[in-house]
């Protein structure tokens, strides 16, 4: 089998054939998917029957496994999968979708807003890899938005106005967006901000994108109503929908991202039905500006 890609989105986007994720790849196959990464910026593979070791075996060719805590509420006691498993399923442990009010399910709703993964970490993710198991009958699509088409079409004038600016990320400014105010002191120390430049360079292709993500909630050195509106017009620009692909699940799909160089989020969908999606995430390997150490 020979590893083809085909463009499905007028800015980006590839589709893979010819290659099953499941066995051990050559150092070509690895070489040839990381090529179209840095292309395409969005990677889809259908018919990819995998186990969560083997998601886990293909994602190591691309970095290591980030480490998922400090990323969520979830209790380790009510986790349903195994460490280096991210769920991003409606299933409680129990294997049922969660209950309406479950704290879980709500503080999980933040992925329907649009983010890049871990922009709250001081090392940022760089691949994340979502396979489908279950999919949801109703809604539940994934829609990206090319961070480097976002960039590229802003004028000169905006470009020089922000390419130096650095943004502070929280989860709990992505689920303050939602009405969700209330964490421990436990939570509030995990989810302290984090620094991140708003303007990104691909540390392969040079390719400059815009860095937002709904965890970003305020500009270092703005005040917070001028940063929360430039992050707001921002993102207004960054998913027009020339920008945006909508990724219509099935069964076995699996979808790698760069989230150094996009956007994504969920759509609604029927949260009575399960919708069981497993990630695993690529570590970064670097910071994208340096932090500030707490006081
Ligand atoms: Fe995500």
């Amino acid at each position: 089998m020979t590893i083809a890609i085909r463009q499905i989105h007028p800015v980006f986007v590839g589709e893979v054939s010819g290659i099953d994720v499941s066995r051990p790849l050559s150092r070509e196959e690895v070489a040839a998917l990381e090529a179209g990464m840095n292309r395409y910026a969005v990677l889809v593979f259908h018919d990819q029957r995998l186990t969560d070791e083997q998601q886990m075996a293909f994602s190591r060719n691309f970095g290591t496994l980030e480490d998922a805590r400090g990323g969520n509420i979830t209790k380790p006691e009510d986790r349903r999968l195994q460490v280096g498993m991210n769920d991003v399923s409606n299933l409680g442990r129990d294997g049922a979708p969660m209950a309406r009010d479950s704290r879980q399910r709500l503080f999980n709703l933040g992925n329907m807003l649009w983010h890049s993964d871990s922009s709250f970490r001081p090392v940022p993710a760089k691949y994340s890899l979502l396979s489908a198991r279950i999919v949801n009958p109703v809604g539940g699509n994934t829609e990206f938005a090319d961070m480097r088409a976002a960039w590229d079409a802003l004028d000169a004038g905006t470009q020089a106005e922000i390419e130096d600016l650095v943004c502070e990320h929280s989860l709990m400014y992505s689920r303050g967006l939602l009405g969700m105010l209330e964490y421990s002191e436990e939570e509030r120390a995990m989810f302290r901000p984090v620094r991140q430049r708003l303007v990104r360079t691909h540390p392969v292709t040079g390719r400059k994108s815009l860095y937002l993500s709904s965890h970003a909630g305020s500009v270092v050195g703005m005040p917070m109503p001028e940063a929360r509106i430039l992050l707001r017009d921002l993102t207004e620009h960054a998913t027009q929908p020339r920008f945006v692909y909508g990724h219509r699940w099935r069964p076995w799909d699996l979808v790698m991202w760069d989230n150094r160089q996009m956007m994504h989020r969920v759509r609604r969908y029927d949260e009575g039905q399960p919708r069981d999606m497993r990630r695993t995430t690529v570590a970064g390997d670097a910071a994208t500006v340096a932090q500030v150490s707490a006081a």
